[in-house]
């Protein structure tokens, strides 16, 4: 039975929809989408869903023909999408225990959930279980935190106001920089054809206040941190100084926000052990 989100989650989730989604995960559904070849008639798995953005991109694509299903462990992401589509089958679950049948799906995509995954070879070999034989797959990571100067400063002053847990939860997205250990790890789950690309992405907020509460009120709660309103005050107080250079005109805030892509095929049959 699927878990009742909190209040507490809900409100977190929502954060991160109406704060997150839009600045930093809309831009990247098509690219996804297009490396893993999603094309109408399609039955698609999206993995670590979230609120559901890419699960909504995907839809689009697959048309009446297909169908899309999104799965994530946490019970207040998917009351959101929920609340946001119903023409998506939203499941609870982890991706490293898939609840899906074997050879249920012509494409598999996730974007931004593997460095949150605690065995992430066990999530692609699941994705290759889910897979039909040459179904495909696309997984979409951050680049590290070097590549990611606004968040490296965002990160660095989380540490020093609100501690280490605060500033583990803002760096964690940023973990798996390292696009040819990702290539490495579609192939050693079984993967064929493994192809990845870095794409230089931008952030776009509406403000800086926008981006640092997206990460105080939309992020930290999601990953179980939650500060008090003073701090959190005291923290965009000091955002607005340390982190001006990346305001560009109206008081909007952009900045470089570079990603992998990575891609990967399922060889069936004998052809499999082959
Ligand atoms: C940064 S969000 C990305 C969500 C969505 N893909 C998007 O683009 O907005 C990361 C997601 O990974 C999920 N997640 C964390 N651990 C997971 C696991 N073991 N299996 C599947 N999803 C997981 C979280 O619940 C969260 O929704």
């Amino acid at each position: 039975m699927e878990k009742r989100p909190t209040g507490e989650e809900i409100a977190g989730a929502g954060a991160y929809e109406e704060l997150h989604v839009p600045a930093l995960f809309q831009e990247w559904t098509a690219r996804v989408l297009e490396a893993a070849d999603v094309r109408a008639g399609h039955r698609v798995l999206d993995v670590a869903c979230g609120t559901g953005v890419l699960s909504r991109s995907a839809a689009e694509r697959v048309g009446n023909s297909g169908e899309v299903t999104g799965i994530d462990p946490n019970p207040g992401m998917l009351a959101v999408a929920r609340r946001l589509s119903s023409g998506i089958r939203w499941k609870e679950g982890v991706a490293e225990d898939l609840p899906a049948e074997d050879a249920s799906f012509e494409r598999v995509v996730s974007q931004f959930g593997m460095m949150f995954f605690t065995d992430r070879g066990a999530a692609v070999e699941e994705m290759l279980r889910v897979l039909v034989p040459e179904g495909r797959l696309a997984v979409a990571v951050w680049d590290s935190l070097a590549n990611t100067p606004a968040y490296a400063q965002a990160v660095d002053l989380l540490d020093r106001m609100a501690g280490p847990d605060a500033a583990y939860a803002l760096r964690a997205p940023f973990v798996m920089g390292d696009r040819a250990a990702l290539e490495q790890l579609l192939r050693d789950a079984g993967a064929h054809d493994v192809e990845g690309a870095t794409h230089l992405g931008r952030a776009r907020f509406p403000s800086l206040r926008a981006m640092v509460e997206a990460d105080l009120r939309g992020w930290l709660p999601v990953m179980g941190v939650n500060l008090e309103e003073d701090l959190i005050l005291a923290i965009l107080s000091e955002a607005e100084k340390e982190l001006a250079e990346y305001v560009v005109s109206n008081g909007r805030v952009e900045f470089a926000s570079p990603a992998h892509i990575v891609s990967g095929r399922k060889v069936g049959g004998l052809l499999a052990t082959g």
